[in-house]
């Protein structure tokens, strides 16, 4: 019987699509000895949003919350997702911070790493991978799908081999998007399934609808585990349901191992949550509903929703078809780029500002410039040469990893922070966020000066 494994997402990508991951530790602790129980082949609960969350909004250290999971779930594969160079934001750092930042993730209880690029670039990739490999931890080397003329199942194919050529464990689809169809899927892990041996992961989200039939596909083709969320937490931009996608694979004569009481539990819990978020308006229903414009437009829900804001706050909205057409164009003049953060806002802004001028390209953001000249990696296609050399004039791109350009930075950090940072963890908080660590550090200082008054207080009476 076929095995199916499943990545329960509540902690993280549930919780971040669908209310701005603001799930404190102090809600959800309760429950993980039980999650521990259920089954799963991995949890997500660290990385992507997560971290800058911990720190801006809800006053938590990071790396405490991780190490919380860990002593509560000793049975569960405890999952991050992480940006290759990138780590949890947008820049590229050097080597150094991110070998220690990958080192200090598995130090503190990460199993899973799921790697990525915006680009596909894999040179983006490989010394996060190369890292958690060292550290004997598994590495799960990521494909951001996506369509356009230069993207085939080929391509895809030939990413997915040279990732297990790197010595990755598996290999993930990320359908960040949740543009994916269910005929895409079976093709895409079919063609991956027959140039790699190493398990596939298949990842999507439910924004526009395709989600749950999407992986029962990528599960006919052989997809070997699949990202879910307990219901209470699934559905909308987050992921499909766990105990939906669990019963749906049984009765299709699928081995699923988790324990469906276990899993009621959990939801259980969840569900007040879901209602707390909804009362307080961290949760928008709307989040919650299918929203098939991604598909129309073939951008993420998300892109839209931004460009309909941003020509709303220009009074222009009466532009959006024009702008919706001018994306694509965008898009094949810089060579495709998949339409995930940060892609999705430059391709976005860019188009907008193409129609808003009523000329193409009389105004170029920092960050395309930054794109052209190659600081982001290598663009999956070619970018087009007229408007290269109208960016760059006669300078030419970079094509060397961009990180080989950059000097180290972790012994720099840890210097310019000093006694405040009381171990490692922090000064990798301050290389990733400064601005929210330094306030974090204050915080935390001013909570220990109170308990220590209160301390002698008692010592006094
Ligand atoms: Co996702």
């Amino acid at each position: 019987m076929q095995q199916v494994n499943f990545t329960e997402t509540v902690l993280r990508d549930a919780n971040q699509s669908l209310i701005a991951t603001r799930l404190p530790l102090t809600d959800f602790e309760g429950i993980l000895k039980t999650l521990d129980q259920a089954g799963y082949y991995s949890l997500e609960c660290w990385g992507g949003a997560t971290f800058d969350s911990c720190l801006r909004y809800l006053g938590e250290d990071p790396w405490a919350r991780l190490r919380q999971i860990r002593k509560a779930c000793p049975n569960t594969k405890l999952q991050m997702l992480l940006r290759g160079q990138n780590l949890l934001g947008y820049k590229h750092y050097p080597d150094d911070v991110v070998r220690m930042f990958v080192k200090k993730s598995i130090e503190n209880g990460i199993d899973i790493i799921r790697i990525f690029d915006a680009l596909n670039d894999l040179r983006n990739i490989e010394v996060a991978i190369d890292e958690t490999l060292k550290n004997k931890a598994h590495a799960s080397g990521t494909l951001c799908f996506t369509t356009s003329p230069i993207h085939s199942l080929e391509s895809f194919a030939k990413l997915a081999k040279q990732l297990e050529g790197m010595g990755v464990q598996s290999v993930c689809i990320k359908d960040m998007a949740g543009i994916m169809g269910p005929t895409e899927a079976f093709d895409l892990v079919s063609a991956i399934k027959a140039s790699v041996k190493i398990p596939v992961v298949v990842h999507t989200h439910c924004t526009t609808g395709l989600g749950f039939m999407t992986l029962l596909k990528a599960v006919e083709a052989g997809a070997d585990v699949i990202d879910t969320a307990i219901a209470a937490f699934s559905g909308g931009t987050s992921q499909p349901a766990t105990e939906t996608m669990a019963y749906t694979l049984r009765q299709a004569g699928y081995g699923v191992a988790l324990d469906d009481g276990i899993l009621k539990q959990v939801n259980d819990f969840f569900k007040p949550l879901l209602q707390k978020f909804l009362a307080d308006g961290t949760l928008n229903p709307t989040v919650m509903t299918t929203a098939p414009d991604a598909l129309i437009y073939q951008i993420p829900g998300g892109m839209l929703s931004n460009l309909v804001a941003q020509l709303t706050a220009q009074n222009k909205l009466e532009l959006l078809d024009q702008v919706l057409q001018e994306t694509p164009r965008v898009r094949a003049d810089l060579g495709y780029p998949p339409l995930v953060t940060p892609m999705s806002q430059m391709v976005g802004a860019q188009a907008a500002s193409n129609v808003l001028a009523g000329e193409r390209y009389k105004n170029v953001s920092k960050e395309v410039r930054s794109y052209v000249r190659g600081e982001y990696g290598q663009a999956p296609g070619a970018v087009d040469p007229a408007l290269q050399a109208k960016i760059l004039g006669d300078e030419k791109p970079v094509t060397v990893r961009f990180a080989d350009l950059l000097e180290p930075g972790f012994a720099k950090a840890k210097a310019e922070l000093g006694a405040r940072a009381e171990s490692d963890e922090d000064v990798l908080s301050y290389i990733a966020f400064p601005q929210q660590a330094e306030t974090y550090f204050e915080q935390r200082d001013a909570k220990k000066k109170r308990t220590f008054a209160y301390t002698l207080e008692k010592v006094g009476d």
